[in-house]
C-alpha cells in the first residue's frame, strides 16, 4: 500500500469506519496509503484489524501522561515524521486539543453520527429520539476547535422509524458512515474538497 498522500487514522473502539476506509483502499478507490492507526484505547478491537491487514499501529494510554496536551504532543511528536497528508478521526472519542488542530489545521476530518450541529457528544442518537426528530444521520467534517465543530464536507440523513431505539438507530446510521466517510477521504486525497471556513466558522475565530 505505499503511494505518496498518507492517511493516519485515530480510533477508540470498534473501528468500522477505519475499516471503510481500509476496504477502499485496498479496492483501489482511495488511491493512497494508510500509514497508521492510532488509538487512545491499547485494546481497541479496531486496532487488531488494522494490525491483520498489515497497517501499523501505536496505541497511547492517557494514563501515562500528565495532562491532555502531553498526550496531544506525544500523538503529534509521533506523526510529524511520518509526513501525513490526513488525519481521520473515525470514532475517536477524545476531544483533540488545540495544539493538535494546530498541527494538522486543514487537514483532520471527523465523522460524528448526527447531523451537526444538532447533537453534539456523547449518545447522539438518544438526544435524536428524547427530541423526536424525524431523520437522524451523520456528518463528516473538517476539524476546529470545539466539540464535533467545523466546516462540513458531507452529510447523510436517516428516517426515524416507529419503533427506533438506540440501538437500531445507530446501525442503521453506522451504515451510511462506511459510506460516506471513505467517500470523503477520497474526496480529499484527489484534491476536489479543501478545507475552507464557513461563515459560522469564520465568526468563531474573530
Ligand atoms: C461511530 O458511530 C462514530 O461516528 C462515533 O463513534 C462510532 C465509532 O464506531 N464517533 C463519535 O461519536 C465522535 N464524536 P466505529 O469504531 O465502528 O467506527
Amino acid at each position: 500500500m505505499s503511494n505518496h498522500f498518507k492517511i493516519a487514522i485515530l480510533i477508540s473502539g470498534r473501528g468500522s469506519n477505519m475499516n471503510s476506509i481500509i476496504e477502499a483502499v485496498k479496492k483501489g478507490e482511495i488511491n493512497a496509503s494508510l500509514d497508521v492507526v492510532i488509538s487512545n484505547n491499547p485494546e481497541a478491537k479496531g486496532l487488531e484489524t488494522a494490525k491483520e491487514h498489515g497497517i501499523d499501529t501505536k496505541a497511547f494510554d492517557l494514563n501515562s501522561y500528565t495532562s491532555r496536551a502531553e498526550f496531544d504532543l506525544a500523538i503529534i511528536k509521533f506523526l510529524k515524521p511520518r509526513n501525513i497528508d490526513l488525519v481521520v478521526l473515525a470514532g475517536y472519542m477524545l476531544l483533540v486539543g488545540a495544539d493538535f488542530v494546530s498541527a494538522y489545521k486543514s487537514n483532520m476530518i471527523n465523522i460524528h453520527p448526527s447531523l451537526l450541529p444538532s447533537f453534539i457528544g456523547r449518545r447522539p442518537h438518544q438526544q435524536a429520539l428524547d427530541y423526536g426528530v424525524k431523520l437522524a444521520g451523520c456528518t463528516v467534517h473538517f476539524v476546529t476547535e470545539g466539540l464535533d465543530d467545523g466546516p462540513i464536507i458531507m452529510q447523510a440523513a436517516v428516517p426515524l422509524l416507529e419503533d427506533d431505539n438506540e440501538a437500531s438507530l445507530a446501525a442503521r446510521v453506522l451504515k451510511e458512515e462506511n459510506r460516506i466517510l471513505p467517500e470523503c477521504v477520497n474526496l480529499i486525497v484527489e484534491g476536489k474538497v479543501k478545507f475552507k471556513r464557513s461563515i459560522r466558522h469564520e465568526k468563531s475565530i474573530n
